[in-house]
């Protein structure tokens, strides 16, 4: 980040990189402001799915904090890691229009310092879906979103759906915890062909984005053909999922799977209320979604 960036005022948007100046804000506002805090944390190179969690909050009429780090422990690829979009100066506008009150942005020699040594691991659901192939994933999520909560003593926190394994981790996190921290989820927010919007997006190449949508499109055929016949097994409405996306050109699938999205567990009997989720690499890129039944 440009130096001249650094804790500047901004029209209305506030951006710090200090975490002691962050901190001693937020203590400030919970003492003398009768308005709550909202936190969105994110990895910036916003889009239109972070700007629908701001959306969502700015409802709550409380004070706004978005924040962008680049958490480098929650990336097990470390190539994923220096081929990970940045677009500050554009983030900072999107920011600014959504009159966002404060950016926190802090350097990662000051979120990591060199005698850094604790560790958040939520055990068990870690062990599942993204989890297996992205190994440590979950612990450097958990661990950094719970210092940006204790830098931003936020009354209300907001994750997307999108990472639906992320959610249900932090919730249970919070509760374990007992962090007096309501955790708010929003849907996932699509582009016009249905592509769930991610910051890895802008990634795939012209070929890979015609495909891309075919991810959602087996989705919505899958639940379709639930709705049609709620007796399914599991096995059958994953089986034919996988069959739809190889006859669409994506064949690297990591997994298909339906979820209960209170414990992750595997139903074979599904219901409506159970999650599709997927995770597909196409090219290079490693994307995910879910659909509930
Ligand atoms: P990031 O991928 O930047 O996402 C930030 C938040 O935006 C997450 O809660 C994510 O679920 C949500 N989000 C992303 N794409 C979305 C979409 N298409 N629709 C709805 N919500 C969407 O997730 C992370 O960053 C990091 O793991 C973080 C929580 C910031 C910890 O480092």
């Amino acid at each position: 980040m440009p130096i001249e960036m650094r804790s500047k005022k901004i029209n209305s948007l506030k951006v710090i990189t200090s975490l002691k100046e962050m901190q001693k804000i937020c203590l400030n506002l919970r003492k003398t402001d009768s308005k709550k805090i909202s936190l969105i944390p994110t990895m910036g190179a916003l889009h239109d799915g972070h700007l629908g969690l701001i959306k969502k909050a700015k409802k709550k009429k409380s004070t706004i904090i978005v924040t962008i780090f680049v958490n480098p422990k929650q990336f097990n690829d470390k190539k994923d890691l220096v081929k990970y979009p940045k677009t500050f100066v554009q983030d900072l506008d999107k920011l600014e229009r959504m009159d966002v009150d404060y950016l926190f942005a802090p350097r990662t020699k000051d979120i990591y310092p060199d005698d850094f040594q604790t560790k958040v691991v939520v055990k068990n659901l870690k062990n599942h879906l993204c989890g297996l192939s992205r190994d440590g994933h979950f612990d450097g999520v958990t661990s950094v979103v719970l210092k940006i909560f204790n830098i931003t003593l936020p009354d209300y926190a907001f994750f997307g759906e999108k990472d639906l394994q992320q959610l249900i981790i932090i919730r249970q996190m919070t509760k374990d915890l007992n962090l007096p921290i309501q955790i708010i989820s929003h849907p996932i927010v699509r582009e016009k062909d249905g592509l769930a919007m991610s910051s890895r997006n802008i990634r795939l190449s012209k070929k890979e984005r015609t495909i891309a949508p075919f991810i959602y499109r087996g989705l919505v055929e899958a639940k379709k053909e639930f709705k049609k016949n709620n007796n399914r097994s599991a096995s059958q409405v994953t089986k034919d999922l996988r069959q739809y996306l190889l006859k669409n050109n994506i064949n690297k699938i990591e997994y298909i799977k339906i979820i209960d999205s209170s414990d992750i567990s595997y139903p074979k009997r599904p219901s409506l209320k159970n999650y599709i989720v997927i995770a597909v690499q196409i090219g290079s890129i490693r994307l995910i979604d879910n659909l509930k039944l």
